[in-house]
C-alpha cells in the first residue's frame, strides 16, 4: 500500500469507536521487489505458511510465507520467545506478524527476510488433518481438483489466479483503449444464440412442485363434499341476511351477518383454490409441461452467449463488448470443455468480416504482450513447471502476424496430410475437429490461424450467407496448445435472408422477433466474436486441462461449492 493510503487508512481508523484499528498489511510482493531499499524498515506482513521449520534447537523458527501477491515466498524468522514456535510451523497455518526486513547472510538465496517481533495473529492447523501436502511434496492436479476450495494456495493455481486476473484486466483495457462500452449482458435469457440445444434451463417448476407435495402431504387438499358443505354455509348465511332484513332488524345485526357471508364465501374460494392443487409438475391436457406457472411464465435458461443481446447495443452505440460466464450442458468430457465457461465477446456496427479478424487478432496479441510485460515471473514458474515453450509462444504471437485461410483451402491441406492418419475423416463439409485444428496451427502454419467462410450447414443461423450461397461469413482462430480459441463472424443484417436461416435451423421465429427488429430497423452491417477465456488461458501457460484454470470448474458429474 502506498504511504499516503497507510496515513489516510489510519486516520480514519483513529475516528471509529469501538472499532479495532484498522489493518496495515504489506504484500509479500512490495517487500521482495523493493529488496534491501527497504532494509531497516518496520511492516506488518500476512499470509500462509509454506514449509515451516524449527532451527537452532528450537530456538527460533523459519517460515516460508506466501500472501498470493507473487509467486515467491517472504522467510519469515520467529524467536521462540516470541512465540512458542510449534504452533506455527506446519503448513497451511495462518499467520499475521510485525518485524523487521533486514538483508539476509551473504550466501543464502533470499534477498530479503523478515525478523519478527511480534506475532498478531495466528490461525492454526492440524498438520495430521491438512489436505494438502507439506513442502516439496506435490498432488496431482487432478487430485487438486478434489480440494478445489483449498487447492487456490498451491503455486500452481496461484500462479495461475494471477494470469488469469491480469488477462481479464488486460480485456479491458484493450477494449477500453479502442473506445468500446462495456454491456451486462443478461445470464439467464429466453433465447437459444446458437440454436444447438445445449442450454440449462433455469425453472423453479421443481422446487414449487416439492412444496406442493410437502403441503399437501401435510394438510390434504379439500374434497368435494367440505367444498360442498362450505358452499350450502353460504347459502344458509344468504338465507339468514334475508330473513333479518325482512323482519326489518337493525343496521348492525344485519352488517354483522353481511360479514359473515363474506368470510363464508372466502372459505369456499380458498377451499376451492386447493382443491386445485396437484401433486407433481404442472401439466397442460395434452401432457405438455403449463410453464406459464413457472417463474417466468415461459421457458428460460441460462445464456450460452451473450452475443445476441450485445448486439442490440452495437446496434445503438457501436463498439461493444460483453465480457462473463456462460453455460452449456453438453456432454464433453474433453480437456477443453467446461459446462460454465468465461467469453469475452465483442460486438462491432459498420464491420465486415475482415475488421472482426483485425480485431481479434490485435487483441490476442495485446493479450500475449500484456502478460510477458506485467507477468513474468509466473510465465516464468509455467515455463518451468509445465511447458517450456509458453514464453517463447507469447513472444512470437505478439509480434506475427496471423495466417489467414478459407476453409476450402483449409481442407484442401488436411487432405493431402500423408504423415498423419486423422481420427475423423476430411471432406468439404465436415465441421473441423479439434485434431484438424491442431494440425493447421501447430504442425502446418506453426502459429495462429484464422479460417474463415465455413459451410452454412455447420455453423449458426446468424451468419451472415455468403454470395455462393453455400459458405457464410464465419471465422476461428486456431492456436497452438489448444485448436479453436475464437468463434466468430459477420452477422446477417438482411431480414428476409436471416429469417430463412433461423427456419432452415429448425427454430421457432417467435423468440427471434426483438432480433428481427434490429434488421428490421435502421439494419447495419456488423460483425463479432467470442474468445473463450479459458482457452486463452490455457494458451498463455501451456496448462493441459481446462478445469485447472478456472477457479471453480463445473463439468459433468461435478459442480463443488
Ligand atoms: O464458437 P462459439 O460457440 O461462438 C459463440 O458462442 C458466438 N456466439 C460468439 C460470438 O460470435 N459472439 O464459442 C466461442 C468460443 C470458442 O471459440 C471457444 O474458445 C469457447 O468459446 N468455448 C468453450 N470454452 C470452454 N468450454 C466450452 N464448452 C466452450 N465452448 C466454446
Ligand atoms: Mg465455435
Amino acid at each position: 500500500m502506498a504511504t499516503d493510503a497507510v496515513a489516510a487508512a489510519m486516520a480514519a481508523s483513529s475516528l471509529c469507536d469501538n472499532l479495532e484499528p484498522a489493518t496495515v498489511r504489506t504484500g509479500i510482493r512490495d517487500v521482495l521487489a523493493a529488496g534491501a531499499a527497504r532494509a531497516g524498515e518496520r511492516v506488518v506482513v500476512g499470509g500462509w505458511v509454506r514449509t515451516g521449520r524449527e532451527q537452532g534447537k528450537g530456538t527460533f523458527a523459519f517460515l516460508e510465507l506466501s500472501d498470493g501477491s507473487c509467486a515467491s515466498t517472504l522467510q519469515v524468522i520467529v524467536d521462540a520467545a516470541v512465540r512458542p514456535l510449534a504452533r506455527l510451523t506446519a503448513t497451511g497455518t495462518s499467520v499475521l506478524v510485525e518485524g523487521e526486513i533486514k538483508e539476509p547472510p551473504e550466501g543464502t538465496k533470499q534477498n530479503v527476510e523478515l525478523k519478527v517481533s511480534r506475532v498478531l495473529e495466528v490461525g492454526e492447523v492440524d498438520a495430521a488433518a491438512y489436505p494438502l501436502p507439506k513442502g516439496k511434496v506435490k498432488l496431482t492436479l487432478e487430485k487438486l481438483r478434489d480440494v478445489v476450495h483449498l487447492r487456490s494456495r498451491t503455486n500452481t493455481i496461484g500462479a495461475v489466479a494471477r494470469i488469469r486476473h491480469q488477462l481479464a484486466f488486460a480485456t479491458h483495457r484493450f477494449f477500453h483503449e479502442n473506445a468500446f462500452l462495456y454491456v451486462h449482458t443478461p445470464i439467464i435469457t429466453t433465447s437459444d444464440c446458437e440454436g444447438a440445444g445445449e442450454m440449462f434451463q433455469v425453472t423453479t417448476l421443481f422446487s414449487q412442485a416439492e412444496k406442493t407435495e410437502k403441503e399437501l402431504k401435510e394438510n390434504p387438499a379439500p374434497s368435494e363434499s367440505e367444498i360442498e358443505a362450505a358452499k350450502v354455509i353460504v347459502k344458509e348465511k344468504g338465507d339468514a341476511i334475508a330473513q333479518l332484513k325482512a323482519a326489518k332488524a337493525s343496521k348492525q345485526d344485519i352488517s354483522a351477518a353481511v360479514d359473515g357471508l363474506h368470510r363464508a364465501k372466502e372459505h369456499v374460494s380458498k377451499l376451492e383454490e386447493r382443491s386445485k392443487l396437484k401433486p407433481g409438475i404442472p401439466r397442460w391436457d395434452d401432457g405438455s409441461i403449463a410453464f406459464e406457472n413457472d417463474f417466468f411464465k415461459r421457458q428460460a435458461f441460462l445464456t450460452v452467449s451473450g452475443q445476441l443481446q450485445v448486439e442490440t447495443y452495437a446496434c445503438a452505440l457501436s463498439s461493444v463488448y460483453t465480457f462473463g460466464p456462460t453455460f452449456r450442458a453438453e456432454n464433453s468430457h474433453t480437456s477443453r470443455h467446461l459446462a460454465e465457461f468465461w467469453m469475452v465477446e465483442p460486438e462491432i456496427a459498420f464491420a465486415n468480416l475482415q475488421d472482426d479478424m483485425n480485431c481479434a487478432e490485435k487483441y490476442i496479441q495485446y493479450l500475449c504482450k500484456w502478460l510477458l510485460d506485467h507477468c513474468r515471473e509466473d510465465m516464468e514458474f509455467m515455463v518451468k513447471n509445465y511447458d517450456k515453450s509458453a514464453i517463447e509462444r507469447l513472444e512470437l504471437v505478439s509480434s506475427t502476424p496471423f495466417v489467414r485461410i478459407s476453409y476450402t483451402k483449409a481442407v484442401e491441406l488436411l487432405k493431402n496430410v500423408t504423415d498423419k492418419k486423422f481420427d475423423n475423416k476430411v471432406e468439404w463439409g465436415i465441421d473441423l475437429a479439434s485434431e484438424h485444428e491442431r494440425y493447421l496451427t501447430e504442425d502446418i502454419f506453426k502459429k495462429p490461424v484464422i479460417v474463415y467462410n465455413y459451410p452454412k450447414g455447420i455453423k449458426a443461423f446468424y451468419m451472415r450467407l455468403n454470395d455462393d450461397d453455400k459458405t457464410v461469413a464465419a471465422m476461428d482462430v486456431l492456436v497452438p496448445k489448444v485448436g479453436e480459441l475464437v468463434g466468430g463472424s459477420q452477422r446477417e443484417e438482411r431480414l428476409d435472408v436471416l429469417k430463412q436461416r433461423i427456419l432452415d435451423a429448425g427454430l421457432p421465429l417467435e423468440p427471434y422477433e426483438w432480433y428481427l427488429d434490429l434488421r428490421r430497423f435502421g439494419s447495419v452491417k456488423h460483425s463479432g466474436f467470442g474468445l473463450g477465456f479459458e482457452r486463452m488461458i490455457l494458451f498463455a501457460t501451456g496448462m493441459e486441462n481446462i478445469r485447472d484454470v478456472i477457479p471453480f470448474p463445473r463439468y459433468p458429474g461435478r459442480a463443488d461449492l
